[in-house]
């Protein structure tokens, strides 16, 4: 059992409630809730979907994510009821009229383009009001496809909806190592002493994956690595390495320092970035296809599957300190993690010592898997002579808790239900990183990617980014 309470009741209305999303990720941590006393016994779940179905079918459907938990399962299979209707159609919001009384939240698990009709459908048929309870708008990614498209889409919702209405969700931000960058930081003297352009060389920011497209090929195509991950999910984490200290947990303290942050990014000139395409190779313990030959994915496409950047963060902090970004599929190793590589010491005192190269320090924030903080320090091997080797201080999350088994999605949905912003997209930062990536976005419109075999650590010119500055990057292992 938590120590919080549980969150007001509330119908949970899930558009595309027979989707991956929903089965995968939603149920089984509405579950997880559930068995930690989080939810209010009346909470409900109303699934819409298109197809045939009926309460049994949806039940069925997201019982089958279900693992252990049985008890939590039972109760939440009868709160569990079905809605079959067209997203685009008057009759299926004339319907959630008569059904829907009191608090709801109304979940866009659909492709991304219903993000906006639907919106306008809920707003325009009264859903969106008030009057008897809380209304809120749940979107998921990918929030537009550039900087353009998202203003469209949240002068749209936002035609509808308060701000205050509408939970944009970025899910790394549901991860809890995600959410300790900031205890990590602002909680202990000994890192924000020396969390600047003072005493920090650069900082990498990387998220590997093994997995391929796979299935996916439909939509991969037509996103690629940069939009899939940069400018929401690596960006979120690089706000909360760059940003002030907010005044406090208000949801508006922290989401405007880390708007302030992503808007001081400057747009990543095309001379800055590598993208590069998976060739056939094996990934993951697996054979990976190369990404042109991929179900669903264009035989002369030109669509990256990584991307490594060079990105410049002007505020008073950062000056001149560089933070590179990468991510990829079909890699080596998954691993996502934050390294920042502080400056040497002056070398004065160590000049005459055998071992000069002294490894300077860092810190590896492990966000998955095997989360983790390490500091890595110099020391002295024992023995008659001063020699400096690494050493790592090192503290595993597993070691000390129990971090049981969550989607990540938990903690979002249970601050959607408690009206909890925090670890949501505001407009201004989902826009600010659409136009720090935007002249990618169209210099990115011909040319090609590197290939880089499957199951390598990406394609060459990466490390000649790095290579250019003197620096390479931090192992992906
Ligand atoms: C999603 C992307 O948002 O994040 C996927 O669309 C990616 O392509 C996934 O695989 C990575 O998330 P996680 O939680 O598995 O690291």
């Amino acid at each position: 059992m938590s120590e919080a309470p549980p969150a007001p009741a509330a119908t949970l209305v899930i558009f595309g409630a027979m989707g991956d999303l929903a089965g995968r990720l939603l149920m089984p941590a509405l579950v997880h809730l559930e068995r930690d006393g989080l939810l209010d016994g009346d909470t409900t779940l109303l699934g819409i979907s298109h197809g045939e179905g009926d309460d049994d079918a949806l039940r069925e459907k997201l019982g089958a994510f279900i693992e252990g938990d049985e008890n939590a399962w039972g109760r939440w299979r009868e709160r569990i009821t079905y809605l079959r209707g067209d997203f685009t159609g008057d009759a299926l919001y004339e319907a959630l009229k008569e059904r829907l009384h009191g608090n709801a939240v109304f979940y866009l698990a659909t492709a991304p383009g219903f993000f906006g009709p639907i919106g306008e459908k809920l707003g325009t048929s009264g859903l969106l009001d008030e009057g008897d309870g809380f209304r809120r708008l749940v979107v998921e990614k990918p929030f537009g496809t550039d900087l353009e498209s998202a203003q469209a889409l949240n002068a749209k919702l936002l035609g509808h909806a308060q701000e205050t209405q509408i939970y944009r969700i970025d899910h790394f931000l549901g991860k809890e190592t995600v959410q300790n960058i900031t205890v990590a930081r602002f909680g202990n003297a000994l890192t924000e002493a020396v969390w600047n352009n003072r005493y920090v060389d650069h900082v990498e920011i990387t998220a590997a994956e093994t997995v391929s497209v796979g299935t996916r090929g439909k939509f991969y195509d037509e996103t690629g690595a940069l939009r899939d991950m940069v400018p929401n999910h690596l960006f979120q984490l690089l706000a909360l390495v760059a940003m002030e200290p907010p005044n406090s947990f208000d949801a508006e303290a922290v989401r405007s320092e880390k708007a302030k942050v992503i808007a001081a990014v400057t747009p990543i000139p095309p001379e800055d970035a590598v993208r590069g395409r998976y060739l056939a190779g094996e990934a993951g313990g697996k054979d990976v296809p190369a990404y042109r030959d991929t179900p669903d994915v264009a035989p002369d496409s030109r669509t990256e599957t990584y991307v490594a950047l060079k990105v410049a963060v002007e505020t008073w902090r950062w000056h001149g300190v560089p933070f590179y970004l990468r991510t990829g599929k079909a890699m080596t190793a998954r691993d996502t993690e934050i390294v920042i590589h502080f400056r040497e010491v002056p070398p004065t005192l160590f000049r005459n010592t055998p071992n000069t190269d002294l490894p300077p320090n860092r810190l590896i924030l492990q966000i998955q898997p095997n989360e983790a903080l390490t500091m890595e320090m110099a020391v002295k091997e024992p023995g008659p002579l001063v020699k400096m080797v690494p050493a790592s201080l090192a503290f595993a999350y597993a070691d000390a808790f129990d971090l049981g088994h969550r989607t990540g999605y938990e903690t979002l949905l249970y601050d959607v239900l408690i009206g909890d912003p925090s670890l949501f997209q505001r407009a201004d930062q989902i826009e600010g990183g659409w136009r720090a990536v935007q002249p990618l976005l169209d210099a990115w419109q011909s040319g090609e990617p590197d290939d880089y075999s499957a199951g390598s650590t990406g394609p060459s010119s990466a490390d000649a980014l790095l290579a250019r500055d003197g620096r390479s990057w931090h192992e992906i292992a």
